[in-house]
């Protein structure tokens, strides 16, 4: 299962190019946001606590301390931020996302400091924080190196950026028969919303990190798995923003006609046609700190 729309992906790893030497297109803020707007309750209730255990890895790695100030860029509802705050009670967290229904889940219900930003135009002043958080966000953007170039901004020298892209995914059968009857329904797709091109290993992660100046620590996979239940997977497949808005492009008869046939498909299927996996790369960089280097 996967929530973020169509994602093309191209055997480069560098963001520049790709095969045949033309630019990968890069997803647009309005087409992501507008999915996460409308896909709230779906993301936050079945999606978020599936992808998680990505941003767990990398926390353990960028080794937050009481009083820091963190970064959460693309906080989304704020799930990674609670980690943190479970983790480290002394640190301040501040969300950042573009999706006010989003961030109006982090801050109403989980009580962070939230503010409606784009990842590559940071509203903090430069050297600000100790860390910044890109978890599951860099390939929604139209220029991930921005995104990393603010980060590198906003961190004070010393400071670390931590990310979480996308490896690789195993869609589960489920995921195919949903699709499946979304093509044969005629339900039109919908622009590039994930991109992962440049941004699924570790070479072209810390290339992106060391040409904004930062210095790669730590880049590794981490395996995520999940086994839906029936009622979980439909509730995602249903309810996520990408399919809402989706199939809110054909007419209601023809939809509900739909909703009725992918679920009979859906009921035939074993348990083990449910069972999903990826991989997500975690990778951890610092902002050099000049004064230590004089110094030594
Ligand atoms: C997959 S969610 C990740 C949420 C959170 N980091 C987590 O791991 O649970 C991606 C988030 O990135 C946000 N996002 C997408 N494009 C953005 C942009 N240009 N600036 C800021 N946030 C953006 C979306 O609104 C969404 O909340």
């Amino acid at each position: 299962m996967h929530t973020e729309g169509e994602a093309p992906r191209s055997a480069t790893s560098t963001l520049e190019s790709a095969p045949g030497g033309a630019s990968p297109v890069r997803p647009r803020r309005g087409d992501v946001v507008a999915s996460y707007d409308l896909g709230v309750e779906a993301y936050e209730t079945r999606w978020s606590a599936v992808i998680l255990p990505g941003a767990t890895a990398l926390l353990r790695e960028l080794a937050v301390a009481d009083g820091d100030t963190v970064l959460d860029v693309g906080a989304g509802t704020g799930a990674v931020a609670e980690l943190i705050r479970d983790q480290v009670p002394g640190a301040a967290v501040l969300a950042v996302d573009a999706s006010s229904q989003m961030l109006g889940v982090a801050h109403r219900q989980r009580g962070f400091p939230a503010v409606q930003a784009d990842a590559m135009a940071l509203p903090v002043a430069e050297g600000a924080a100790d860390a910044v958080v890109l978890a599951y966000v860099l390939f929604h953007l139209a220029d991930p190196s921005a995104a990393i170039r603010e980060a590198a901004r906003a961190l004070r020298p010393g400071g670390c950026v931590g990310t979480v892209t996308w490896v690789s995914e195993r869609n589960e059968r489920a995921q195919d028969v949903w699709a499946e009857a979304l093509a044969d329904a005629g339900v039109p797709t919908l622009p590039a919303r994930r991109v992962d091109t440049g941004l699924d290993s570790a070479p072209g992660v810390e290339r992106l990190l060391a040409d904004e100046g930062l210095v790669p620590v730590r880049s590794w996979i981490v395996t995520l798995r999940h086994q839906w239940d029936r009622e979980a997977f439909w509730a995602l497949a249903t309810g996520s923003g990408v399919n809402r808005r989706r199939l809110a492009q054909i007419d209601p008869e023809a939809r509900a006609a739909l909703l009725v046939r992918s679920r009979a498909l859906l009921d035939e299927l074993a348990p083990e046609d449910f069972a999903w996996s990826g991989e997500v790369l975690c990778a951890v960089a610092a902002k050099p700190d000049d004064s230590v280097r004089e110094v030594a």
